[in-house]
């Protein structure tokens, strides 16, 4: 890895799609993703377990050269991105928050629906952001316990999709935030499930945007390198990798100890 090239990690896939996007703004930048699929799903862990997850894997990236890191997991950041700032000062660090804000400048009816693990609604930072930005909305917070890991093992989600989400709408919901980033992978399933009259947010493409601006402009009009590393099994990784983004990529096992 060179330096000043930006990491990427989740417990799994998801954070591919903050890689999709992130690539598509910032074409030259080097590109590394670290898929910690030994300790995937971190949603049904502890959040002290996630925090020492997000640590290892931030120092390794960093290790690496890495001068920016996307905590492209909204459980890792629930865990440990406050810590992680403070722990490496001079680092940056993208981390992701459930996109209540613009729900609650979308809603209609003044009821939202965040889909998100264990993990994420028993950390500070999401109680934080309701009480920022949620002041007078209904907020139900709906854990999906086994939809990340579904969507991991690319098993058919279509039950898990319709149960959380007709909970959500049936309490009164008109906008629906995608709280985990595996879950951008079924929102066209989240969409249907939900009906027309509901909007759902994917916050993706405003956290690319967010490590654009933290980068600032450093394109050099050359394609950055990409690699996608995983804790777990390359060849399973790679095969992933392919089912959820169309192109076959070479895959590295890595050890991160933490
Ligand atoms: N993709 C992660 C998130 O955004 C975690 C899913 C999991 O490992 O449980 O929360």
């Amino acid at each position: 890895m060179t330096p000043g090239s930006i990491g990427i990690f989740d417990s799994g896939v998801g954070g591919l799609g903050i890689l999709r996007e992130v690539q598509a703004l910032l074409p030259s930048a080097n590109l590394v993703y670290v898929a910690d699929q030994a300790y995937s799903p971190y949603g049904e862990r502890g959040l002290a377990a996630v925090r020492a997850r997000a640590f290892a894997v931030s120092e390794y990236l960093i290790d690496a050269g890495a001068t920016t890191v996307v905590v492209a997991c909204n459980s890792a950041s629930a865990a440990a991105l406050h810590e992680l700032r403070e722990r490496f000062p001079a680092m940056s660090f993208v981390g992701m928050e459930p996109a209540v804000k613009p729900a609650v400048g979308a809603t209609q009816r003044g009821t939202i629906g965040v889909l998100a693990t264990e993990a994420t609604f028993q950390g500070e930072l999401f109680a934080s952001v309701v009480d920022r930005h949620a002041r007078g909305v209904s907020v139900v917070a709906r854990a999906c316990p086994g939809l990340a890991a579904a969507i991991e093992d690319g098993d058919d989600v279509d039950d898990l999709v319709h149960r959380f989400t007709a909970d959500v709408v049936g309490r009164g919901a008109d906008t629906i935030v995608l709280g985990c980033t595996h879950y951008s992978f079924v929102a066209d399933q989240i969409r249907t499930a939900a009906g027309s009259g509901v909007r759902v947010i994917d916050p993706a493409p405003a956290v690319a945007r967010q490590v654009k601006r933290v980068r600032g402009d450093r394109g050099t009009g050359e394609r950055g390198g990409m690699s996608y590393l995983t804790t777990g099994d390359a060849s399973r990784f790679a095969d992933q990798v392919e089912r959820l983004t169309g192109v076959r990529r070479p895959a590295q096992a890595v050890e991160i100890g933490g």
